[in-house]
């Protein structure tokens, strides 16, 4: 209660709205050209929503992978593409992501083509950032998977220890998962990244400084580090599963946090963003790079300055809507220009290092008369370094203003997703 109005009282301020709506009002393709038309750059993300189990923690939108579903999607994506041909009539894309579920669920089974589909259409001035289970890394598929364009890798590794793979489910041993790090690690992407959570039941503060020594070992070019978050309509969030108290739990992530930036530091990684460590010289793997981009596939987000929308998140929604021709956008928001310059603030703050010059570039104001009084807080508080134009988290900024900014994204995905997750056509969701 305290802390919904906490909340609610905080966003009002930042983005000046009494409440954030998100509503069925779907721009028109009229509406969608004209927006296009000052972008200079933009990013793709590509959704691929299947996995061949589903983990009790998971918050990202999935189902289990059938053939039938994953040829109806493959045709499905091909057409949404199609639709975005003369929108984007030509404009580079500078950063390409393929997240899911699992995208290797798709492996010679359609992912190929639409990867092909986007390059031939699309004017593509980037390589592929791909995620992808282990269990799905052999060597031919690792291959296969160069051969698409993939050169930036990522991995749900997710624990090194077998008791703590047992109790999240994942099905694998540490000896396999070992196997296909080594493999992945031997080809030649530019960047190996590999997803571990810490915080898991039980996990031990010498279990988590034991597994980084590990990944060091594995020579892994990034490990993205995740405490675990528990999302209440994930079957660990339905069961309240191990949830402890909330103060503590921030204290004892931080502390577990703080053992992780020790051994990654030591060893040639520099902090990447807010969870992820990169080794010195490489050329990190994430998720699309440029503020601007567009979301195909089911659970697809696209953001263009003053509008923000997202796909229906069930496939056969999204087919059915491909199919005879109507939009797949469920949920869209206009957002009025506080709350993109709030937003912006938002995400640069996870790269943990950016330009107050790129801010005034964007929205022709000065950086310090908008949120200067705000950033001199955080300076005097030591969460941050304010230079003349770049700012730069501390580490103890790092992980108490994310903790903070938790507080909403947390909030936001379980209203956002867990409604869109059970209505595939809402109406409204208000914040
Ligand atoms: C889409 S999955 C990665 C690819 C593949 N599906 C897999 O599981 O191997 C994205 C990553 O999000 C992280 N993740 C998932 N659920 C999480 C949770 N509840 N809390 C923190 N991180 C989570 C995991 O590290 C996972 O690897
Ligand atoms: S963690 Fe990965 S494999 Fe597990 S359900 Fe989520 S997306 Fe699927």
């Amino acid at each position: 209660m305290a802390y919904n109005f906490l909340r609610n009282k905080i966003s009002r301020h930042f983005s000046g709205q009494k409440e954030i709506a998100f509503d069925n009002n779907i721009p028109s393709p009229d509406s969608l050209t004209e927006k296009f038309e000052d972008i200079q750059e933009l990013g793709i993300y590509l959704h691929i929503p299947f996995c061949t189990q589903i983990c009790p923690y998971c918050p990202y939108n999935k189902e289990i992978f059938t053939p039938e579903a994953c040829l109806n999607y493959k045709q499905a994506v091909l057409k949404e593409i199609d639709s975005y041909v003369p929108v984007l009539s030509g404009k580079p894309v500078t950063s390409f992501y393929i997240g899911g579920g699992t995208p290797t669920t798709m492996l010679g089974k359609g992912l190929e083509e639409i990867i092909n589909h986007i390059y031939k259409h699309f004017n593509m001035k980037c390589y592929v950032h791909m995620e992808s289970h282990p269990n799905h890394l052999t060597p031919e598929n690792l291959d296969a998977i160069e051969a698409m364009g993939v050169k930036y890798l990522s991995m749900g590794v997710e624990a090194l220890q077998d008791n703590h793979l047992r109790s999240i489910e994942r099905p694998y041993t540490v000896a396999e998962v070992m196997k296909s790090v080594e493999r992945a690690v031997r080809k030649g992407f530019e960047c190996v990244n590999i997803d571990y959570m810490f915080d898991l039941p039980g996990q031990t503060a010498v279990e988590v400084e034991q597994a980084a020594h590990d990944m060091v070992k594995l020579g892994v070019h990034q490990v993205a580090t995740y405490p675990l978050f528990r999302f209440p309509y994930t079957r660990w969030g339905k069961n309240n599963h191990h949830h402890g108290n909330a103060i503590a739990t921030l204290f004892r992530r931080r502390k577990l946090l703080k053992i992780l930036e020790d051994v990654f530091y030591d060893s040639g990684y520099e902090r990447s963003s807010v969870w992820a460590f990169t080794k010195k010289g490489i050329d990190k793997y994430c998720s699309v790079t440029v503020p601007l981009y567009v979301g195909l596939g089911t659970s697809g987000s696209s953001y263009l300055r003053n509008i923000f929308y997202v796909n229906t998140f069930r496939v056969k929604e999204y087919v059915n809507a491909t199919d005879s021709g109507r939009s797949p956008i469920a949920l869209s928001i206009d957002l009025s220009e506080e709350m993109q310059m709030s937003g912006w603030l938002y995400w640069r703050i996870y790269e943990t290092l950016f330009r107050k010059s790129d801010f005034e570039k964007r929205f022709n104001t000065s950086f310090d008369q908008k949120f200067g009084k705000f950033i001199n807080l955080l300076s005097g508080m030591g969460y941050l370094s304010n230079g003349s134009d770049h700012i730069r988290l501390t580490d103890k900024g790092t992980y108490w203003i994310h903790a903070f900014e938790d507080f909403f994204s947390i909030d936001y995905i379980n209203k956002l997703w867990g409604t869109a997750k059970f209505n595939s056509w809402p109406q409204k969701v208000i914040f």
